[in-house]
């Protein structure tokens, strides 16, 4: 399942990655979800979700844990494309609700009024939206606490934001230099 997965992103990163080699050896580092971590951060999911994906308080409201989620990939893809009415979840697919001819949902802005969602600052491919569906899938989904080794790995070694994930007993952090 896992193995098909990386197998599947694997070409796909083999398809897309040829104008970018020095920022695909990196990722290729990571694993094969690091073309959606890409997206994750350049689309600024981390903005409201978090490096985490656990949320909270945000300048698009509370946006969800995306490691309690319940969606699949599907729902996820639809959830991204189109957004979430009447919620702070913007839609990233350009044009989502100007296609009459495929409306999200199934409604025009028409019929959704005020409850349209906000446009996304950036504007995701259909093969965009599928890899960050799939590093949320694999990376984020399911996931308890946010660790310090996960976040070393999203933010890479030696980055301070992760200290406060330290937890006091390990790494030989001072317990007099705590509260920061
Ligand atoms: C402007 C803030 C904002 C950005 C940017 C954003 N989200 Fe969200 N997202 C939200 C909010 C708020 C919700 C909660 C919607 C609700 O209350 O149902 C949400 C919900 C979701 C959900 C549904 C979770 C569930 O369990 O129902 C998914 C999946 C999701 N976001 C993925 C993403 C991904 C992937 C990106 C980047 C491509 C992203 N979001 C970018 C604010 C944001």
């Amino acid at each position: 399942m896992r193995a098909t997965l990386a197998i599947v992103l694997l070409g796909a990163f083999a398809l897309g990655a040829l104008p970018r080699h020095q920022s695909y050896a990196q990722d290729a580092a990571h694993g094969p979800a690091s073309e959606g971590k890409r997206v994750f951060q350049r689309a600024n999911c981390v903005g409201c979700h978090k490096w985490h994906g656990a949320g909270g308080g945000g300048y698009g409201g509370d946006a969800l844990s995306l490691r309690a989620t319940q969606l699949d990939r599907d729902q996820i893809i639809e959830t991204v494309t189109c957004g979430r009415p009447g919620t702070g979840m913007p839609y990233f697919q350009r044009g989502a609700y100007d296609n009459e001819a495929h409306p999200c949902y199934g409604m025009g802005r028409q019929e959704l009024g005020k409850d349209v969602p906000v446009e996304a600052t950036t504007f995701l491919r259909p093969t965009e939206v599928g890899a960050v569906a799939d590093y949320v899938v694999t990376e984020v989904k399911g996931k308890g606490e946010p660790t310090y080794a996960e976040c070393i790995a999203f933010f890479g070694e030696g980055s301070r934001v992760c200290n406060v994930y330290k937890s006091p007993t390990a790494e030989g952090a001072q317990p007099s230099k705590q509260g920061g």
